[in-house]
């Protein structure tokens, strides 16, 4: 069983008062996550994402389908002891320091007390925040609770690590320091299941995705498999060709003096291209191959984003 998770056919409609304006927001949701690999899990505002991971780590039920954490069905409540879970904009009492959170949240897991107090300090320093574990909450910056977080999600030492949204309101440097984090995550033989809508983010560290839309996965596989590694345009910069009619096949997108910034999408108009402009004495500034990108395959999953 190398398996870390696995979802059959998830259905969840959430339900108004006398099931009024009942709402199916997941749709027959399948995936699978193996083991020992950073697994992201994207979808737009509202997809749904939340909702599945709720799903998964217990706090909400299914109306049909199957989950398998771990090799142990979700119902078996002791697969949650080694499940570690981040929620998305987590609340935490902000008097408390950020010492007594993790002590607070390890007896709720039911860490035993002793290992809690041998595993706490190498948490705090894990995630840097050596020095500032005594601060209360309330005095935490939007990094520094993200981070407490992803410490509160480490303190069972799970096998499974499920992050909703773990990037989310960080600044760039915030951003890299919870991608090292989880790529730590990851040497240390963990499996780690974050949500985002942050594209860079997922496709620097993911070993593979899913996207969701409205409740459904519409796409799934190792990053490498779903983007492609053709060049679908190369943008080339020519100076010095003023006259120049650049060959069929070519869209000039801008011009300015001299200078001409011309796209083509086949290799032997490129080429074509590249000798015209020598034979006309201009100099080639630069030619940029464009390979899509996970943001590209993400909005043409998206109805009206599609190109
Ligand atoms: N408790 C609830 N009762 C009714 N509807 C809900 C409930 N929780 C979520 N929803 C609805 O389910 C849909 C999906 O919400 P969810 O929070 O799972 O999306 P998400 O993909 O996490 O979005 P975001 O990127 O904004 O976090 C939304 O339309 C939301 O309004
Ligand atoms: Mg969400």
């Amino acid at each position: 069983m190398d398996e870390a998770l696995r979802l059959k056919a998830v259905d969840k409609t959430f339900r108004g008062h006398l099931s009024i304006g009942s709402h199916q927001v997941l749709r027959g949701v399948t995936l699978t996550v193996p083991r020992g690999v950073i697994y992201g899990f994207l979808g737009p505002n509202g997809a749904g994402k939340t909702t599945t991971l709720k799903v998964i780590t217990g706090l909400l039920f299914a109306d049909a389908g199957e989950i398998s954490i771990l090799g142990q069905s979700v119902e078996d409540r002791s697969v949650r002891g080694r499940i570690g879970f981040l929620p998305e904009s987590p609340y935490f009492y902000d008097y408390l320091s950020g010492y007594e959170l993790l002590i607070f949240m390890g007896r709720l897991q039911g860490v035993p007390a002793a290992r809690l107090a041998a595993r706490i300090p190498g948490l705090i320093k894990a995630v840097g925040l050596e020095g500032k574990d005594r601060l209360q909450l309330r005095k935490y910056s939007k990094g520094m609770l993200q981070r407490i977080g992803l410490a509160q999600a480490l303190l069972n030492d799970p096998d499974l690590v499920i992050l909703d949204e773990p990037m989310s309101g960080l600044d760039p440097i915030g951003r890299r320091e919870v991608r090292d984090l989880i790529l730590a995550m990851k040497d240390q033989g963990k499996t780690v299941f974050f949500s985002s809508h942050i594209l860079a983010d997922a496709e620097m560290i993911c070993d593979q995705v899913a996207i969701l839309v409205k409740g459904k996965v519409v796409q799934e596989g190792p990053l490498e498999s779903l983007l492609s590694s053709e060049v679908q345009f190369w943008d080339v910069t020519v100076r010095g060709a003023a006259g120049m009619v650049p060959p069929p096949g070519c869209s000039v997108l801008t011009r300015l003096g001299t200078q001409l910034l011309i796209r083509v999408d086949r290799e032997e108009t490129l080429q074509d291209l590249l000798d015209r402009s020598r034979a006309e004495g201009a100099s080639i500034r630069a030619v940029v191959p464009h390979k899509s990108s996970l943001e590209d395959l993400f909005l043409s999953h998206i109805p009206g984003e599609g190109r």
